[in-house]
């Protein structure tokens, strides 16, 4: 017979296996139920492959998320925005970046979406500039200037990604060693630049950069934008406003001629709320030229400061841009036209996304009155530039 403390024994043991397995049941139930969770608003950022490059490297995609479902997702290929998705002013999710939805495109036809644009961001007259008493030559990819980096820019370069979570943000870190002589420029160009979004739907861009040797820098993302969502028709009737009150007029291959000129009384001053396409077929030698704009806004004021403010009336979408450089390249999109197949599967027309490119203005390397976009060994290029998303209600 059992004496009775074996008894107990035995009904401790029952009574810890009846507890644990409780305990195991709970702790299952709760890692079965956080994918639900997950989806219901808590910040998140996860990892996917995108595609593969005809030399063998994996390409990701990185989706980011914030509490309210805005939604962000990033290449390694070229630090590229592949989608934004924010709400309107009913609280529909819309994609307002334009896009592929597949590696190859990207690489054979992308005219810059969503790309970190580097290392000179627009146009250097002739592919040449001289620093120090030296000339340098870069590539001739546009007529018969440099454009966005040239050949193989940081556009269409393999970043590596570091994502983070810190309080309601996440985000991405990408970093990318330019060696010296890459497309011709002096310098190994070490790039990091910092993608975050916040919890109030704004993609804050930090970029950084130092460099072995004296070189020319000028960094920024070429995004896209449809308010209405991407593949929705054309942007005309968007309402921009520029917090400019100059820009850098332009000759016929859209180099600035080195004047900085008043705004007012132009068909391209955008100081008061006004649709894109209120003016846009104004028989202006500078709208003519560009083919709608395409044109260098010297922002006023300094620091970081809002720059420009696009509301889509449909939608009730809202587009800040705040920056800390001293121009914004404002570009219609009038060199789309309608071949190009986008995320969603419709092609994009004319002017069916508009770019509000932060930057140092074209061409600086070779014009003595602009910001100098000179950097030296042991100093730092830093600069921020943030995508604030709201709606009018
Ligand atoms: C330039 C345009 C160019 C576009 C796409 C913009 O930054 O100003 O002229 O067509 O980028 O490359």
């Amino acid at each position: 017979m059992p004496s009775s403390s074996t008894l107990t024994r035995n009904r401790l043991a029952i009574a810890f296996r009846v507890v644990l397995v409780a305990v195991v049941a709970l702790a299952l139930s709760l890692v079965a139920a956080s994918p639900a969770e997950a989806d219901s608003g808590r910040p998140g950022i996860t990892k996917k492959h995108f595609g593969t490059l005809s030399g063998g490297k994996k390409i990701d995609i990185y989706t980011l998320r914030n509490s309210n479902g805005m939604r962000v997702k990033i290449l390694t290929y070229g630090g590229i925005l592949q989608s934004i998705e924010v709400p309107d002013s009913r609280g529909r999710l819309a994609n307002v970046t334009l896009g592929f939805d597949n590696l190859s495109d990207y690489v054979a036809k992308s005219p810059y979406f969503g790309c970190i644009t580097g290392r000179y961001a627009n146009r250097i007259a002739k592919g040449r500039f001289t620093l120090d008493g030296k000339t340098y030559r870069l590539a001739t990819n546009d007529g018969p200037n440099h454009l966005h980096g040239g050949t193989k820019g940081f556009d269409k370069k393999v970043w590596r990604a570091d994502p983070f979570r810190r309080g309601g943000s996440v985000g991405l870190v990408l970093t990318y060693t330019s060696r010296n002589g890459e497309e011709g420029y002096p310098g190994t160009l070490r790039t990091r630049v910092v993608y975050t979004l916040t919890s109030d739907n704004r993609i804050r861009m930090d970029y950084r950069a130092t460099t072995s040797r004296p070189t020319v820098v000028n960094l920024t993302n070429h995004a896209y934008f449809n308010l209405r969502g991407e593949g929705n028709g054309r942007i005309l009737g968007h309402e921009l406003q520029i917090n400019a009150s100059r820009y850098t007029p332009v000759d016929t291959t859209l180099i600035p001629t080195g004047r900085i000129a008043r705004l007012g009384g132009t068909p391209l001053d955008f100081r008061e709320p006004t649709a894109i396409g209120d003016r846009i077929n104004s028989n202006n030698t500078q709208i003519t030229r560009g083919g709608g704009y395409d044109h260098n806004y010297v922002l006023d004021g300094r620091g970081l400061r809002t720059a420009a403010t696009v509301v889509e009336p449909d939608s009730g979408r809202v587009l800040k841009v705040i920056t800390d450089q001293p121009g914004l390249q404002f570009y219609s999109g009038n060199f789309l036209d309608n071949t190009l197949r986008g995320t969603s599967g419709r092609l994009y027309p004319k002017r069916s996304g508009f770019a509000l490119e932060s930057q140092h203005f074209p061409d600086s390397p070779n014009q003595a009155n602009f910001p100098s976009t000179v950097l030296r060994p042991g100093d730092v290029y830093r600069t921020t530039t943030i995508y604030a998303f709201s709606t009018t209600s």
